[in-house]
């Protein structure tokens, strides 16, 4: 299945997956960076998984709560021959980014981490994944503007959203003055995108 039809089917069904531009701007960073080990917060069908793989060689471990999700993506991973560089942690992504710091061996592993799932926790995810973030590695978030709502947008937003909003707001906030983190972008195309580094820490 090419990566154009995992877009359309996943429109189709109302999976959200990375939307055109954010699509082209993590393809573009991944091939800029190189990255040996990702890290993904939100596999869905595999969609942006795939793209990351496909742009680099790295390998990817990404967590999904979802198991209809899972079983998607390891069928879209499998046709584009990509499944011996995945490993897919099946599970809720706060409780598993918990386990994998216990387990110690992921301490600053990762030299890529998208962070594309819950956006309500975000903010609590923060600290664990720069843990697991290697000095110098790459730190993007997708959807933290939540369909435009934080930055210059006056729509008052449903009851449903203020939640998510309030804590996406104080996210943006800590990436930007976070002193583990440098270089500090936030992409306001789309859904709003983070791209950070984490610092170098031989440089410190
Ligand atoms: C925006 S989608 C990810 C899209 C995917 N990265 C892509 O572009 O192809 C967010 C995903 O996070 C998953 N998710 C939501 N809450 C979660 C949680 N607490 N733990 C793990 N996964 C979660 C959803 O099921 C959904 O598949």
């Amino acid at each position: 299945m090419e990566i154009d039809k995992i877009e359309s089917s996943a429109r189709e069904f109302g999976i959200p997956i990375l939307r055109t531009e954010s699509h082209k701007i993590l393809e573009e960073i991944v091939i800029k960076e190189k990255p040996t080990n990702i890290l993904e917060i939100g596999t869905a069908i595999g969609f942006s998984g795939i793209i990351m793989l496909k742009s680099s060689n790295a390998k990817l471990v990404t967590i999904e709560h979802n198991e209809d999700f899972i079983k998607q993506a390891k069928l879209n991973f499998k046709k584009h021959h990509l499944i011996k560089r995945v490993k897919i942690i099946h599970g809720d992504a706060l409780v598993e980014i918990s386990k994998m710091l216990a387990s110690k061996k992921y301490n600053e592993f990762f030299d890529f981490i998208f962070l594309d799932g819950p956006k309500a926790q975000y903010d609590l995810m923060l600290d664990s994944l720069l843990l697991m973030l290697k000095s110098n590695g790459t730190f993007v978030a997708d959807n933290v503007l939540f369909r435009g709502y934080i930055e210059g947008n006056n729509t008052v937003p449903t009851k449903r959203y203020k939640t998510i909003i309030k804590r996406l707001d104080e996210f943006i906030k800590n990436c930007k003055n976070n002193p583990n983190l440098i270089d500090f972008e936030l992409k306001t195309i789309e859904d709003g995108i983070i791209i950070a580094k984490k610092v170098n820490n031989e440089k410190k």
